[in-house]
């Protein structure tokens, strides 16, 4: 049953912007703990007072239901790339919900859908000229390694359907997605999709062979081929991963380092997956971070900024030549369905959406306040426990160390980055601060609003480097 907050929720200000009354707000609260999962939240954190009901937002800032503002200092998760409160995009979705919201894409198509593919075709790179819609980043990831199976299995090749992913990584939680993510757990939810394995990825400040800049990275690709024929190229469907990855910790590989898996690919028959689910859409300076690195993926997952979060939309972008092979056998169909891809109103959506990155050249935008958030982050290194900085266009982070000599990382029973995240989230940033702390703002955020995230991270980092002093040694 349903308690009556519902009616409270609008006089919390959704319409006239007022802040929630106390006792409006601790209903909304209280509701939310009887029945919302927030799906990351522990119990303990879901009682406590810490949990946050946004209201609205505009720009790169976000109002919870007391009044209280935020910058949003991670997009939302690495989402909201156009800006909360674009009413041109709500605007498209709306015209076209109204018009026709949905038709199944099992077997027909829509405008929006169509005009879609097309608008995504042409600000791709190379002959990525096919797309299949999906909900979400997962969905997306799950039919990139659907179609990289059925293809090799359709060039006569059924046992190639091992995926190679690299360590660290994330690429989802639905079963298959999470098989390829690096951070699974085992003991809930094994076994996972069978012949999955994970391989070094670059990282050029905790680098596993002793190897500087790109030679490092270089010698990350190698073990990509060595896995390749470990496993046995005639078993390998694909492998998988960011162009810069982001939840393994925000690492920038030379474009070298792409290019030579583009060419072990080729060699061994495998795919190449490239995964924009977050890189996409103008983040790292670049419409796709593909186009930095100079290759061209098999197959290219999309989701987050492809509508901005206005509505939940993803694709799986695929090859020609892939593609290819359905044509030439007429008679074969992916073996794949997902009843809301190509939502009508929701592609319209993301039409919107990619005209105002474009219009704005967001992109361009994302790569010069990138760099200044940069240079403002290197200030952070002043820091004991800020062991790097990293980043590409609106996609950085700063990783935080016990010990910058030995580079050890923070237990998470040490408690000091649980602790700095609710110090960024009291002083007014939204983001994550896991062994890596991310700054990835909308890409219309304004050099204030960057130098305040920098003051309060720098902030907090000094307020609990100053509670947990005993503990640090670096
Ligand atoms: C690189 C990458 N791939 C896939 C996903 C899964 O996307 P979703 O949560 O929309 O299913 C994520 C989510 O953060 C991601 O970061």
């Amino acid at each position: 049953m349903v308690s009556d907050t519902l009616t409270t929720r609008q006089s919390a200000g959704a319409n006239g912007h007022e802040p929630a009354s106390p006792d409006a707000a601790g209903a909304l609260s209280q509701t939310a703990r009887d029945h919302v999962w927030i799906h990351q939240l522990a119990w303990d954190e879901f009682t406590g007072e810490r949990l946050r009901i946004f209201d609205r937002g505009e720009g790169s800032t976000l109002w919870d239901i007391q009044g209280r503002s935020y910058i949003d200092g991670i997009s939302g998760l690495w989402v909201v790339n156009a800006g909360h409160g674009r009413a041109e995009i709500a605007e498209a979705y709306a015209k076209q919900a109204t018009r026709l919201a949905y038709a199944s894409a099992s077997s027909y198509t829509t405008g929006p859908a169509i005009e879609l593919a097309a608008k995504l075709a042409s600000i791709t790179p190379g002959d990525l000229n096919r797309f299949f819609f999906s909900s979400g980043g997962s969905e997306a990831v799950e039919t990139a390694i659907k179609i990289a199976k059925q293809v090799q299995a359709m060039r006569g090749f059924p046992r190639r359907y091992k995926i190679i992913a690299r360590r660290g990584s994330y690429h989802g939680m639905t079963h298959g997605a999470m098989s390829l993510t690096a951070i699974r757990n085992e003991a809930y939810f094994g076994p996972f999709m069978y012949g999955v394995s994970h391989v070094p990825g670059p990282n050029r400040y905790r680098n596993d062979f002793g190897l500087e800049g790109e030679a490092g990275d270089l010698m990350a690709a190698r073990y990509v081929e060595q896995e390749i024929e470990n496993q046995g190229p005639e078993t390998v469907a694909a492998v998988i991963g960011e162009p810069v990855s982001s939840a393994a910790g925000v690492h920038v590989p030379s474009p070298k380092y792409w290019q030579t898996l583009r060419q072990i690919c080729d060699k061994h028959g495998v795919f190449l997956i490239a995964d924009e689910v977050i890189n996409g859409f103008g983040r790292t300076g670049t419409m796709f971070a593909t186009e930095q690195f100079g290759f061209v993926p098999d197959l290219m997952t999309m989701a987050k900024g492809l509508s901005s979060g206005y509505a939940p939309i993803a694709a799986t972008a695929v090859r020609e030549s892939l593609f290819a092979d359905f044509q030439e056998k007429k008679e074969v169909a992916l073996g794949h369905l997902l009843t809301f891809g190509g939502h009508a109103a929701a592609a319209a959506a993301a039409v919107k959406n990619i005209e105002i990155l474009e219009d704005e050249n967001l992109s361009a935008a994302a790569a010069e306040r990138g760099a200044y958030l940069m240079s403002r982050l290197e200030e952070l290194r002043a820091h004991p426990t800020v062991g790097d900085v990293r980043g590409i266009g609106l996609l950085c982070g700063i990783e935080l160390v016990r010990n910058k000599e030995t580079k050890q990382k923070f237990g998470k029973e040490a408690g000091f980055i649980k602790r700095v995240g609710e110090l960024l989230v009291d002083h007014g940033i939204v983001t994550r601060a896991w062994d890596t702390m991310h700054f990835a703002p909308p890409l219309v955020v304004t050099t204030a609003e960057l130098d305040r995230m920098v003051a309060i991270a720098d902030e907090s980092l000094t307020t609990a480097e100053r509670e947990f002093a005993i503990e640090i040694d670096g």
